[in-house]
Parts: C-alpha cells; structure tokens; sequence
C-alpha cells in the first residue's frame, strides 16, 4: 500500500466492513480486529525485557492495533532459542513484562503474551548471527554457548544440529510445572490475553507432529497420543486463566505439503482447544525442515488463509488469519469473506508500527484518528486541513 496518507479520502475509501469494529472475546472488547502477531526480537538478557522492548512495544501499541502481542516468551531457560529470547522462568520478570503489559493498554490496546518452549531449535545464534547451532565461534565471539535441548523423540532438527534425548516422563512433568508457573507470571504481569505456541517446529509442536514424535507412550503414538500434552497445557492454561479474559493457541496448521501434520489434524485439534474453552486458534503454518517437494506451499498475500477458514468454518472456533497480508483491503476481505475473525500482522508493523492508525485514515474510517496518539495526531490532521485534503 501506498505510504502517503492523503492518497485515499473518504470519498474513495473501500468498504473496510469489520476490520475497525470493536470485538468482544469473554470479557475483552478489543478496539478492533488488527493484532499486532508475536514478533521474538531476541535482545532480551537473561530473559529481561531492556529498553529494546520497551521501544519496540511502544512503537506498535501507539499504531492503532486492537491487540499487540509480546513475543514468544520462554518457560525455563532450555526453551530458549538464542540467548536473547524474553523469558518468563522467573519471578523477577515480571516487572519487565508488566512494564510491556501497562504499555500496551496506555494506548488503548489490548494485551497478549505469547508462551513458549524452543524445543529442538533451542540453543541457537540469533537469526542475524547466522541462525545455526550455537557452537565454540559463538563461545569466543560473545561467550554464548549451547545448552542441551529438549524434545519428544530423538530426532535433530536439522543436520549438523544437536540430537536432543527423548524426554522422560519426569521431565515432561517438570515442563508441565514450568508452564504453569509461566502462565501465573503472565497473568500477574497483568496481560489480557494467553497464547501457547504450538506452532513453527517448537516443542509443542514437535509433540504434535509424527515428524517430531516417535513415543511409544501415552504423548506419542497415534493423533491423539500426540495431541495429549499440548492439550493438557492448554487445559491448564484455560484454567488457570480468569474466566472473563480469552486464551489463545496458535498451530501449525500444516507442516508442509502432504508430510507430517496436516489440515484434517489441525481440525481436530481446533475442535479439541474448542472443548476445552480456548477461544481462538491462530493459524500459521510450518517450522520443520523437509524435502524440498514437500515444503512447496507457495507464500503469496493471505496464504495460510484457507487454513483458517477451513477450521473455522468446520469447528466454530474463532480464528486469526496470518501471513503476507499487507493491505487494508486485504485484511478486510479476510474478514467479510469469513476467513478468519482476527487478522494478525507482522512484517507491514516493523515496516511501518502506525499501519494501522494510517490505513485508518486513509480510508475514511469513523473517528480513525483517535487511533493515533493526541502528540501526533494535533499536527497530522493540521496538516492535513492545511493541504486541503
Ligand atoms: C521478526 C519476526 C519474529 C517472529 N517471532 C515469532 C514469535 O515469537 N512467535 C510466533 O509465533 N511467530 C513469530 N513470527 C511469525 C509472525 O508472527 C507471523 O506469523 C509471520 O511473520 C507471518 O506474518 P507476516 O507475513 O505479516 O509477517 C515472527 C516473525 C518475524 C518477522
């Protein structure tokens, strides 16, 4: 989209239908249905928030979004991908997350954080560090070296990257308590929103998926063996979580193109958070390695749309779109076409955090510059009468 803010007036604005409307989830009325998708910037220390976040959340929650979501946020330090993940394994970060929290609604945004465990790509460079496995380089570089990592079976991510053991009952026990005491921080922390990543090759993820899990056990095995422990969490979650605030889920809805997990498993699994009381599934897709053939799923606006529609339409759940929307118009025909219930975006808001705030405007949207905060707003619209547009 155009980066001009006068180029669409409200005479020639498209019907942006939903897209600014308010929506209601349990208790929560968000502002509108444009969400801010969980962004991992990996400049945490020791899984503190520093003034990065601060700057970083700033930015996006004075754009205009409904919903701004803190970054995946790990549950012990094992479940860290790099050494700069935000970390949610201790009491004493709280404050740097409720700091993000407070943020957040001060712009009259709603909140969410995102809950976390890296499972097989744990123990990794940040992406701008190479984005492989930590190794002696990295040690004599910036002293920062591997851990060992957690999964179901004994599979590696990737060659040349750790083979992690098979967890033991015991240890999925004590993940189970690490994600407990997560959401417990979360929620002291003041946020609005739940979500447990089950997506993008992560531990949970690995749970689900048969690439991930070979167990023989009650967590591994057939569909429903493999969706215990995610489900189990996610129970907890909802749970633990008050009853007038939502919890979300994001999945991989497909691993790839006719491998692994696929959408038919996605379905019952949507069908399954649904039971439990988990009010919305965020859709995405992928995070394993696989044969070039079968990771074909061609990334064009809106792709992993008919995911979303797909199970939302066949299991009722409430759902969030994601993945190469860029547009205004394209945001709203996910809605009014009955794609998704939530759109989520992530890589227009590094482009530009006042997306939002800014299609707003150019496109007629009632009352739209209340989305932008009163220090800029005074001058834009002043602007904007003085240049007679
Ligand atoms: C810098 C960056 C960090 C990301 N970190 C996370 C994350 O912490 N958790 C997650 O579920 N997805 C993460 N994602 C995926 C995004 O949430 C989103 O699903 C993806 O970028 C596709 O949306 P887009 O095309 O609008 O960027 C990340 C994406 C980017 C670009």
């Amino acid at each position: 989209m155009t980066q001009n803010l006068h180029t669409l007036t409200p005479q020639t604005a498209p019907d942006l239908g939903t897209l600014f409307e308010p929506m209601r989830i349990r208790g929560l009325t968000l502002r509108n249905r444009i969400v801010v998708s969980p962004m991992a910037t990996y400049s945490a220390v020791d899984g503190y928030a520093t003034d990065w976040h601060v700057q970083h959340i700033g930015k996006l929650a004075a754009g205009g979004a409904g919903l701004v979501f803190i970054e995946q946020s790990s549950v012990n330090t094992q479940g860290r991908i790099t050494h700069g993940c935000l970390g949610i394994w201790d009491d004493d970060h709280i404050a740097g997350l409720k700091r993000l929290a407070d943020i957040v609604r001060s712009f009259g945004a709603a909140s969410a954080i995102q809950i976390a465990h890296s499972g097989r790509k744990g123990a990794s460079q940040r992406p701008w560090e190479g984005g492989g496995p930590l190794g002696d380089a990295d040690i004599a570089a910036r002293g920062e070296g591997p851990w060992d990592i957690a999964a179901p079976s004994a599979i590696a991510f990737d060659q040349g990257c750790q083979t992690p053991a098979e967890m033991t009952i015991e240890q999925i026990e004590a993940v189970v308590e690490d994600y407990r005491l997560a959401f417990e921080r979360a929620l002291k922390a003041g946020f609005d929103i739940a979500e447990l990543h089950c997506a993008h090759g992560y531990l949970m993820h690995s749970f689900l998926s048969p690439l991930g899990n070979q167990r023989t056990d009650e967590y591994g095995g057939d569909r429903e063996g493999r969706m215990r422990l995610p489900l189990r969490i996610a129970a907890m979650m909802r749970d633990m979580w008050p009853e007038d605030r939502p919890c979300f889920v994001r999945i991989s809805s497909v691993d790839g193109v006719d491998i692994g997990w696929g959408l038919d498993d996605s379905v019952a699994f949507a069908a399954a958070l649904k039971a439990i009381g988990i009010d919305v599934v965020d859709c995405s897709s992928g995070g394993f390695k696989l044969p070039a053939q079968n990771s074909l799923v061609a990334r064009t606006p809106g792709f992993q749309l008919p995911f979303s529609e797909r199970i939302r339409k066949e299991t009722g759940v409430l759902t969030m779109g994601v993945g190469l929307i860029r547009t205004g118009e394209q945001a709203a025909a996910a809605l009014a076409e009955g794609r998704c219930d939530l759109v989520a975006i992530g890589r227009e808001l590094l482009w530009n955090p006042n997306w939002p705030a800014q299609v707003a405007v150019e496109m007629g949207v009632p009352d739209a510059w209340k989305l932008w905060p009163d220090q800029y707003n005074w001058w834009l619209r002043r602007r904007q009468v003085q240049q007679g547009r």
